[in-house]
């Protein structure tokens, strides 16, 4: 199943908003729908966010310039928008026609790109071994396979008995809605668990590995991912378990030197006061809910990639 593709002229996507009650696909018919799915994360995850950008500029051919900027300012945390804008940009003699060929083919060089990673990624994971993943870092956020639900994957398709702990990851509940989703789909046996019970299966032996996804590795190797993940790489460090990243080179931004020049996105509070419909938290406080947080590299024992694993700060 792809998460985003193109079709009767319109960017075809799983709205990410609904699941796991409803897989439903919605078919996104220009620039401004591409840019407000973006925003209210009906597509999300930041290759496939790079893909969704790709084609975004497909419906905005008429104003590449606009249709870039309002891309380019969508979210700003994921470097994949930029790498799939800068890409599209380079297209000679821009037209429909042109831009179109250079996103079908970021989008089926993701395919291949994850499963490379893939491939390599599960060459660290031996049978028996009980994985944390953090988020959703899966084929709904690329345009299909996944990055570290990827290596999951490729780990369990080799035939190695392995057990995911997926994060519930507040305040989205991507772990809990999506990657269970998408283990349940695959049959990849797993324990969904809440995020402050990181600690406790740590601590229980009951995680052997740490392998999550990234929106931004900086040149240095710090890297932002979904808020907890620096929680998570702690607390690993903590109990000597090691803490993969897995991410294609789009995800490389060697133009951000460390982890302290990457934006953070801040989300609305309502993302923390509420849960579903059910307002959870007094009215009139302040909150705080910043969408990803950076792992410094010292806590990242490799980066995961389509080229092999790279020692953190080594990617050039
Ligand atoms: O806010 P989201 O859901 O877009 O955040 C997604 C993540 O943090 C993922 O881990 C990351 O984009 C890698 S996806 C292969």
């Amino acid at each position: 199943m792809r998460t985003i593709e193109w079709k009767n002229n319109k960017v075809k996507i799983v709205d990410q908003t609904l699941l796991p009650n409803r897989l439903k696909f919605i078919h996104l018919k220009n620039l401004s729908e591409v840019v407000r799915a973006i925003k209210i994360m009906q597509i999300r995850g930041a290759p496939a966010l790079g893909a969704a950008a790709a084609f975004g500029l497909v419906l905005g051919a008429a104003n590449l310039k606009r249709a870039a900027r309002d891309l380019l300012n969508s979210r700003p945390t994921a470097v994949n928008i930029r790498w799939a804008v800068e890409r599209m940009l380079k297209v000679p003699n821009p037209n429909k026609k042109s831009l179109l060929a250079e996103a079908l083919k970021i989008a089926e060089e993701d395919v291949e790109i994850n499963k490379k990673l893939g491939a390599y990624g599960a060459r660290l994971i031996k049978s028996g071994m009980k994985i944390l993943t953090v988020c959703n870092a899966g084929a709904l956020a690329t345009v299909d396979y996944g990055t570290a639900i990827g290596v999951i994957r490729a780990a369990h398709d080799q035939g190695k008995k392995i057990h995911v702990y997926p994060a519930e990851t507040r305040p989205r509940l991507q772990g809990a809605k999506l990657t269970a989703w998408e283990l349940k789909q695959a049959k990849i046996p797993f324990t969904l668990i809440t995020d402050n019970m990181i600690g406790y299966h740590m601590q229980k032996g009951l995680i052997d590995v740490v392998v999550v996804g990234a929106d931004r590795i900086a040149k240095n190797g710090d890297t932002a991912n979904k808020i907890g993940t620096y929680a998570a790489a702690v607390l690993a460090k903590a109990h000597g378990i090691p803490f993969y990243i897995a991410a294609p080179f789009s995800t490389v931004d060697l133009q951000t030197k460390t982890g302290s020049d990457i934006v953070i996105e801040e989300r609305t509070p309502a993302e923390v006061t509420d849960i579903g419909k059910t307002r959870i938290a007094p009215k009139g406080i302040k909150v705080a809910n910043p969408a990803f947080d950076v792992t410094p590299a010292r806590l990242i024992k490799g980066i995961i990639t389509e080229r092999g694993i790279f020692k953190p700060g080594t990617i050039r």
